[in-house]
């Protein structure tokens, strides 16, 4: 295959695969280390390089499936609470090798947001890509319960989180991208 086939081979196969369909297997260290490292080759307007990751893993994925829940309970209306969706947190934490809480340091002074939000989404396809490319499965979860979850990371001021990648080893049969036809979404100028 040439370098073409390749690249396009591992962004046309890339899918988001859900914790349930992940084997119960650990992500070593350094290969998630592999995974993040791509991120920082995103392209970065004045090169602020804004995204930042925290890694969870081990003991830290029950943490953090308690405390989603812990503010599901907290912010949802009471008549609107489900226990399902309670549990659902801690299941899918469970389930999930490693997660990857997507976080974004903003640079007010330099640039306006959409620009280091733009920037970090190409970082985390960075990753999504290394991942797919490993036989790691992953997805980009943003439930609004991220909003609060600024103590639990220990995020600084001008940090936020924008979302929750969850990682693992599967065995999922490949998936066609549902997406309408791409000449539908182009304007050709000559
Ligand atoms: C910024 C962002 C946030 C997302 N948030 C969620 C989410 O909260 N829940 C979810 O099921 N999928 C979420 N996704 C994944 C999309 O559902 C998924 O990309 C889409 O269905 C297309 O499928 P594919 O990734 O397999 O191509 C998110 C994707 C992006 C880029």
């Amino acid at each position: 295959m040439n370098e073409y086939e390749v690249i396009t081979n591992i962004i046309e196969r890339r899918r988001s695969v859900f914790p349930a369909s992940y084997l119960p297997k650990d992500i070593e260290e350094t290969t998630i280390a592999k995974v993040l490292a791509a991120a920082n080759y995103a392209p970065t307007h004045k090169l602020t390089q804004p995204w930042r990751f925290v890694v969870i893993t081990g003991e830290a994925k029950a943490k953090l499936g308690a405390e989603l829940g812990r503010i599901y309970r907290e912010t949802v209306p009471e008549a609107k609470f489900l226990q399902k969706k309670h549990d659902s947190f801690a299941e899918k934490t469970a389930q999930a090798a490693c997660i990857l809480a997507i976080n974004i340091q903003f640079h007010p002074d330099q640039l306006p947001a959409w620009e280091e939000i733009a920037s970090t989404a190409c970082a985390v396809q960075n990753i999504a890509l290394t991942a797919e490319s490993l036989g790691i499965g992953a997805y980009w979860s943003s439930p609004p319960l991220i909003d609060h979850l600024d103590q639990f990371l220990g995020l600084s001021a001008d940090e936020k989180c924008y979302g929750l990648f969850y990682m693992g080893y599967h065995e999922e049969a490949p998936r066609k991208a549902n997406r309408t036809p791409m000449e539908e979404k182009i304007k050709w100028m000559k």
